[in-house]
């Protein structure tokens, strides 16, 4: 089977993240985002990605090649314009050849895709979406359906207030290539404000498959630390690398090769990458580190993330809520104000 993995458009939220590199190539806990999706795919049985880019995808194509050390057949199509989560399908369509999974890039589940599949090949229709139930509908696209499953209204973000129910779209959809009929071509279309309410205006019929499954959209800062916590903790079941020095469930996991002062405090739910070097007397609290991040002694750092080879200098404060981007160098004592973007291209990551 196939897989559409959508990391175009412009409103993606993973931009905080990724000051002066290419977005989508964010660690969880060591190894790309991305990597784990593609992984998770692959353990599911679908042995070919189509991503739908929207903007020159190098860091992804550096990565993953044409797969084959994934074993994935990999395929990059990258939009001139941003097409919207529909027109980005559509923009695909002639690689598509059955149903095939739909991924929003941002999304991080313990969803079993085979469950998925069982469930569409048994519910039948034009295609199967995945929900979850969360506290504030608002943000999300709600979905009303019947007790059979059978979806009647798709409401992407309703105000505050006026939100039909509490299961939300999830990001990860099993459709049919027929679906392709139901978008135009050449424009952008938006999959949940056009093509789902077109297609149950037609009256043809999709399934909501909803799960308790462990469920966030890592868009924002404070979600990505979240679910740094929530795999840490073991709430979200994933497999670390066995090659850690250090790791005490729920609390601290520290990549081989860091060099860690024995003064500093770490802990709890903190992530150290490779080869970092952190000073004496440093504490470090729910706070994520990428690689060769150097951090000199009795810097203190409550709930930030520190992106791959930024310098901190001795006796700085970093304020909670704080994305430090890559290369960045904060000069000794200095203290950075809560919720600070610091970054060559911070204007544009707000
Ligand atoms: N290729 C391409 N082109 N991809 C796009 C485009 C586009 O024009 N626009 C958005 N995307 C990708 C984003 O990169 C992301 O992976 C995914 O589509 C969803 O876009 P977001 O901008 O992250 O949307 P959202 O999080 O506000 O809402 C979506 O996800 C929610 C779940 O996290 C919607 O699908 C909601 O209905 C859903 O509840
Ligand atoms: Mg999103």
């Amino acid at each position: 089977m196939q897989a559409i993995v959508l990391v175009g458009g412009e409103g993606t939220r993973l931009r905080p993240l990724t000051f002066g590199t290419p977005k989508p190539m964010v660690p969880i806990v060591g190894v790309p985002f991305l990597a784990r999706t593609i992984e998770r795919l692959h353990e599911a049985g679908i042995d070919e990605v189509i991503f739908a880019a929207g903007y020159m995808p190098q860091a992804i194509v550096d990565y993953f090649g044409d797969g084959s050390a994934f074993k994935m057949k990999i395929t990059y199509v990258i939009e001139a314009e941003p097409l919207g989560t529909a027109g980005a399908l559509k923009n695909v369509e002639q690689y598509i050849h059955g149903p095939f999974f739909v991924l929003n890039g941002d999304v991080l589940t313990s969803l079993d895709l085979r469950a998925m599949m069982d469930f569409h090949r048994k519910a039948g229709g034009l295609g199967v979406l995945h929900l979850i139930r969360v506290e504030d509908p608002s943000a999300f696209g709600c979905v009303v359906h019947d007790a059979t499953g059978r979806i009647s209204a798709f409401v992407e973000k309703p105000p505050k207030g006026s939100e039909p129910t509490d299961e939300v779209n999830a990001g990860t959809y099993l459709l049919e290539p027929s679906v392709f009929s139901m978008i135009p071509a050449g424009r952008n279309v938006s999959i949940e404000r056009e093509t789902f309410p077109a297609i149950l205006a037609s009256d043809q019929r999709l399934y909501a498959y909803t799960t308790n499954d462990y469920w966030i959209d890592l868009g924002r800062p404070e979600h990505y630390l979240s679910a740094h916590r929530d795999i840490l903790s073991g709430a979200m079941p994933l497999t670390l690398s066995s090659d850690h020095d250090r790791s005490q469930p729920g609390e601290v996991y520290v990549e081989a090769g860091a060099h860690i002062d024995p003064t500093t405090q770490l802990g709890a739910n903190v992530v150290i990458g490779r080869g970092c070097s952190i000073g004496a007397r440093v504490k470090i609290s729910n706070s994520v580190l990428w690689d060769d991040v150097v951090i000199g002694d009795d810097v203190e750092i409550e709930s930030a993330i520190i992106a791959s080879r930024a310098r901190i200098g001795a006796h700085a404060t970093i304020g909670a809520g704080t994305v430090i981007g890559h290369d960045v160098v904060i000069e000794p004592g200095t203290h950075i104000a809560p919720d600070s973007r610091i970054g060559g291209t911070a204007a544009a990551a707000r």
